[in-house]
């Protein structure tokens, strides 16, 4: 049979973020971005620690002494990158991502001059990841905007979050030149609509809100920082191709929401599946096909929530679109029209459960896994755009510690692995141009959503758990050796028995 498998340049490797493995969250300079005030996007969402202080006019962080914020030193990626990245190599890896921090290298966001040991730091670790043999592909903003920006300006409300964005894209993009090809503007953007304080650092904080930073944002406001961070994608890809024709600039979504089915064929749930997908395939349509599509611009005239639209920036969304897409897949979700659907790390999820799906990730979690899904959505994306798209995050989280005799045994993983790669498969053989997969947490970070280090994504185990405590001392799992083996085959070799 001659099956077309993954093209021999397919970019095998794993993803993290900047704020959830770095740690040295106060070091060299950097200041606090939106994360560092959080213990977890989803478990402190409506109450970052930060005050907004009237009579100095700045804000103060107000760190609630019950909770432990640990990305503040995560698993210490910021000192320990060499070995991590030694691993990653061990295992075979094309690709490494990972973010930038915006605060490490302009610290408030609004400086004129760069921090010159932020970026002595992303020298040192794009140099690590390219003497190790991998493509380094790097997020502009993964849930990271400056806190400065957000408190004092209110976030991407603000126009001015457009020049700031582009004074930092064209810093790292010149510093970069040549070393990375393959970037990203904002991680998960279209999370902006349900998740506006951390996914793009949007916020009405302002002085008039101090307290609540999310409470009483209106839909108005939501597009109208979305269209702030429009032009700001337009303005990085054009930075982008100026800089260095041969680079790549791409959107990057949590595409888990793509995957949500109509619970039955009332016309009603249909339709309102295809209304829910819609508050994510509106990013991309904007950012890959340049325009605003009719079905916004009909929310718009009904709720009276029209963004205000300089001149030039809609031939700027037009002429500078994105070069592929990058998204995240977890899981899928199903659509009732009496439920209400909720958007959090993972993607969406509702009240009803998907009797058809083999199972859930353990409790108390719960994500449903849906090898199926990735297929879909990647059918989907190329039907609709007709460009390369990216698997930039896919991985399930479980709760596991070494056994007595140090092996950490996580077969569950090996399935979720092997079940994707089987359905990305048949992703490529239905026509999708897929430019690679990327573990989401190949060696273990600290959850976006929950803030722990208990939901465990890695093939490496990092001692540190839930109250701050462990040696950060790094152990393989059985499923690193598996993940090994379908790099080192091009995807061919996807039995793990041998491994459990
Ligand atoms: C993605 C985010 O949505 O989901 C990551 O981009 C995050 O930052 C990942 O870590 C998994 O979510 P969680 O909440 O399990 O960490």
């Amino acid at each position: 049979m001659n099956r077309q498998l993954f093209p021999s340049d397919f970019l095998w490797g794993g993803a993290i973020a900047a704020n959830q493995a770095e740690g040295a969250w106060n070091l060299d300079g950097k200041l606090p971005s939106v994360t560092d005030v959080m213990v977890g996007i989803g478990t402190d969402k409506d109450t970052p620690s930060i005050k907004f202080n009237k009579e100095t006019g700045i804000y103060d962080l107000n760190f609630k002494p019950d909770k432990v914020y640990l990305s503040h030193e995560a698993v210490d990626f910021y000192h320990r990158f060499e070995e991590d990245l030694n691993l990653m190599k061990e295992m075979g890896f094309k690709a490494f991502r990972t973010s930038i921090s915006w605060a490490r290298i302009f610290p408030r966001g609004d400086e004129d001059i760069p921090n010159e040991k932020g970026l002595a730091f992303y020298d040192r670790l794009i140099d690590c990841i390219l003497e190790n043999g991998m493509e380094p592909i790097i997020t502009l903003s993964h849930y990271e905007t400056p806190l400065a920006l957000v408190a004092e300006y209110g976030g991407w409300l603000d126009h001015r979050l457009i020049g700031f964005f582009e004074r930092y894209a064209r810093v790292v993009l010149k510093r970069y030149k040549g070393k990375v090809k393959y970037w990203m503007t904002f991680n998960e953007v279209n999370n902006a609509y349900r998740m506006p304080f951390v996914a793009a650092g949007v916020a009405s904080m302002t002085p008039q809100n101090p307290e609540y930073p999310v409470a009483d944002l209106t839909e108005a406001d939501v597009f109208q920082a979305n269209h702030h961070l429009f032009v700001a994608h337009a303005l990085a890809v054009k930075l982008c191709h100026e800089i260095n024709p041969k680079a790549k600039m791409g959107g990057m979504y949590s595409f888990s929401s793509l995957a949500t089915y109509p619970k039955n064929c009332d016309p009603n749930n249909v339709l309102g599946a295809l209304n829910f997908t819609r508050k994510s395939y509106f990013y991309a349509d904007v950012m890959t096909r340049g325009s605003y599509p009719g079905y916004i611009k009909r929310i718009w005239r009904e709720t009276n929530s029209h963004p205000d639209i300089r001149e030039g920036e809609l031939e700027l969304i037009e002429n500078y679109t994105s070069d592929y897409i990058a998204f995240s897949y977890y899981r899928s979700a199903v659509y009732d029209k009496g439920t209400e659907m909720i958007i959090n790390t993972g993607g969406a999820a509702g009240g009803v459960e998907n009797p058809y799906l083999e199972g859930t990730s353990p409790e108390p979690w719960k994500w449903p896994i849906d090898p199926t899904g990735l297929r879909y959505v990647c059918n989907m994306l190329t039907d609709r755009y007709q460009l390369p798209l990216m698997i930039v995050e896919n991985g399930i989280g479980l709760d596991e510690d070494p056994d007595s005799s140090g092996l950490i045994q996580d077969e569950p993983r090996m399935k979720y692995l092997k079940d994707h790669i089987e359905q990305l498969r048949e992703a490529v053989q239905d026509g999708s141009d897929i430019l690679g997969y990327l573990w989401w947490g190949p060696f273990d970070i600290v959850s976006a959503g929950t803030g722990e280090m208990k939901k465990r994504y890695g093939f490496v185990y990092v001692d540190r758990h839930n109250d701050g405590s462990g040696t950060l001392r790094r152990l393989k799992k059985q499923s690193f050796g598996y993940y090994k083996q379908i790099i080192a085959t091009n995807g061919e070799e996807l039995e793990y028995d041998h491994f459990v």
